[in-house]
């Protein structure tokens, strides 16, 4: 029973929403069921989401290391333990994320993140990942107004690149990503991914 499913697309992709509404449907069919954010998730995560947010200069590289840091914690303390239990874990972001904003968007070395996400997670890797894609316009206009996010004022080049990156990362392994247009209506959505997550579950 034990499954890992991730949601992954650029910011304001409406994943969360998803993940959300995915949690919900599992809940109600009384399965065991837990949803993290990266970064995020355990009291270290915590302090390094703050710092990732606080806008403070950092490198490419630094950032990169606090991204990983939190997530170690989070896979060792919280998802492991959960999976092992037999439950379901709905992650919002996990190792492609990494991948696309510090490497295809930061152009940091894809194979050293690669590296570190496998250290990072021990190497574990979801059943399915899901990824919104949506055209980084749109996304950004979603995004605007009220948002806090640190990655907002990046040029729409850097958002282009992460769109690159997901979707090769996509084209890479069809069979364990699921890949949905990001436009369509939200519970049309939410229902492409239940079918899918109920073939594996
Ligand atoms: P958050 O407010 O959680 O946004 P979202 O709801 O889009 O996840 O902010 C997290 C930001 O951090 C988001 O812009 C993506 C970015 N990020 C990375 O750059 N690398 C990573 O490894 C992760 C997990 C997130």
């Amino acid at each position: 029973m034990a499954c890992f499913i991730v949601f992954e697309g650029g910011d304001g992709s409406g994943k969360s929403t998803q993940a959300r509404s995915l949690l919900r449907r599992l809940r109600r069919r009384g399965v065991k069921v837990l949803r993290t954010h990266e970064p995020g998730g355990t009291p270290l995560g915590q302090s390094l989401r703050r710092l990732l947010k606080s806008g403070k200069a950092m490198t490419p590289m630094s950032e990169l290391m606090l991204f990983e840091a939190a997530r170690a914690q989070l896979v060792q303390n919280v998802i492991r333990p959960f999976l092992q239990q037999g439950g379901v874990v709905i992650a919002d972001r996990f190792t492609s994320s990494t991948m696309a904003y510090q490497g295809y968007g930061r152009g940091l070395d894809r194979e050293l993140i690669e590296r570190l996400n496998r250290e990072a997670t021990g190497g574990l890797e979801p059943d399915l990942t899901v990824f919104l894609d949506l055209h980084v316009e749109t996304a950004l206009a979603r995004k605007s107004g009220g948002s806090e996010d640190n990655f907002d004022d990046a040029p729409v080049d850097f958002h282009r690149r992460i769109h690159r990156g997901y979707s090769a990362l996509a084209a890479a392994d069809p069979g364990g990503w699921l890949v949905l247009d990001g436009q369509r209506p939200p519970e049309e959505l939410s229902r492409d991914i239940w079918a899918r997550v109920q073939t594996i579950i």
